[in-house]
């Protein structure tokens, strides 16, 4: 099939990727000019592990195009999906003007039947929306085209994106169209070669409501785990010990009940707010959803405050080494990533922070820690910990999980770990002379 994506940010570049690597014929289209440029030459603006092979593999066998001029890319494609931001408004809500301004222009220049494919995480009624604005643009002037708008949630993990979107649990299609469902069975089916089909068809606002109730479920798990964990630190109870008994229970199961420093990226905080905000919207206040922010906000400080509680509120002359800055393994993504909070708590008390991370440094130097001075990037884990008072773990990456801790306690002054992802055995710690602090178990 002949595609165009809208958007090249990190859905719309793996989605076209994705497909171009299925056989399809791909042309990504972006009004940044020079991304665009970038792309062409094999350069992607953002880390994604397998992304930049693929892409300059497709670009090299012209299954993957990339251009600025919507308009050409429309005349010759049987679809286009809109990949395009919807960054969090001032209210909470999810912001639509970027997807409501690419509908205008497809509306103003599509020029044969369309099927339109709603990719970006979209609030409840915004494929309607997007379906008005088309029909209205076509009766501007007067043409005649058929089209349909489909709800088509992505579900893309970052760090495996790819992998997710090769080998997908499903594909959720919201369209009350048989055609054009068939149509989209097409364009997935290859996914499903080895697997049983898992696109689920059904009605284009539960598609839409999909995508939020999964991330809000999966944000709601973190937020109650790291709930228990406070809990089972007043109680004398070990959480690690409690979510191994749990997650037993297939009904609960093991997957994302890992306490930690809170949940950050660009999805969860964004889309629980945006459901939040979408009840309120309709007459209805969504309590439980009110307090997994709640207990969220609070969590990414939870380090912090141990390290207060060692050291106390005046934290000047004091040094922590930091490993991890991205809000979670496998990216150089730092949006709400608790080191942000973090860093910036204990820089404000008069602390020094010496800090290394495998992929993010360039994120927290440009944008997320600009304004800090009292920061220091090392340029591996261990000078990170050069005289530092106590180590902070923040984001797990792999290379954070067995390092050489006879290292680690010749190069820092005292040997203290803060651990913000429960990576070690505190008893194996311990014997090796190490005041241990994880979450969910008093020290
Ligand atoms: C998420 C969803 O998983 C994905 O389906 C959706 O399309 C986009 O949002 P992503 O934001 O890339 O993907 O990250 P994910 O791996 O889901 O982790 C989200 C956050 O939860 C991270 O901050 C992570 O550290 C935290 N987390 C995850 C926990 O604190 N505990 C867990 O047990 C699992």
């Amino acid at each position: 099939m002949k595609l165009t994506i809208i958007g090249t940010g990190y859905v719309g570049l793996v989605t076209g990727t994705c497909f171009a690597e299925m056989g399809n014929t791909v042309t990504c289209v972006d009004i940044d000019k020079q991304k665009i440029e970038n792309l062409k030459n094999g350069i992607i603006p953002i880390y994604e592990p397998g992304l930049e092979a693929m892409v300059q593999r497709n670009v090299a066998n012209k299954t993957l195009l990339f251009s600025t001029q919507l308009k050409d890319c429309l005349d010759k494609c049987d679809m286009a999906f809109i990949a395009v931001g919807t960054p969090m408004g001032e209210d909470g809500s999810a912001d639509l003007q970027y997807v409501l301004k690419v509908a205008e222009t497809i509306g103003q220049h599509m020029s044969h039947p369309l099927i339109v494919v709603d990719k970006s995480t979209v609030p409840v009624g915004t494929a309607d929306k997007v379906k008005t604005v088309i029909a209205n643009e076509l009766a501007k002037r007067g043409a005649e085209i058929p089209f349909h708008v489909v709800s088509n949630p992505e579900f893309l993990k970052e760090g495996d994106a790819i992998n997710d979107f090769l080998k997908p649990d499903r594909v959720v299609v919201g369209t009350d169209n048989k055609e054009t469902a068939e149509k989209m069975r097409q364009l997935y089916a290859p996914f499903f070669r080895s697997t049983m089909d898992r696109m689920l068809v059904m009605d284009v606002r539960s598609a839409e409501m999909t995508k939020y109730v999964a991330n809000a479920m999966l944000a709601t798990k973190i937020s109650f785990m790291n709930e228990v964990a406070n809990i089972c630190e007043k109680v004398g109870a070990d959480v690690n010990k409690v979510r191994v008994g749990i997650g037993s229970d297939s009904r609960i199961g093991y997957s994302f009940i890992y306490p930690g420093s809170g949940y950050g990226g660009s999805c969860f905080p964004k889309d629980v707010k945006a459901l939040k905000k979408t009840a309120e919207q309709n007459g209805y206040t969504a309590q439980l959803l009110h307090a997994v922010e709640d207990v969220n906000d609070r969590q990414k400080l939870v380090v912090a405050e141990k390290v207060i509680a060692k050291y106390g509120k005046d934290l000047k002359g004091k040094t922590f080494a930091v490993w991890g800055l991205a809000f979670k393994p496998g990216t150089d993504d730092m949006r709400e990533a608790p080191a942000i909070y973090i860093i910036k708590k204990l820089t404000d008390l008069g602390a020094n922070i010496q800090a290394y991370d495998p992929k993010a440094v360039h994120e927290a130097q440009e944008f997320y820690l600009k304004e800090v001075t009292a920061i220091h990037y090392a340029s591996s884990k261990y000078d990170a910990l050069n005289n530092a008072d106590a180590l902070l773990l923040l984001t797990e990456w792999k290379e954070f999980r067995s390092p050489d801790f006879l290292e680690l306690k010749e190069r820092l002054r005292q040997p203290v770990i803060f651990d913000g992802r429960n990576q070690y055995n505190d008893q194996r710690l311990e014997s090796l002379g190490f005041e241990y602090h994880q979450i969910g178990k008093k020290i």
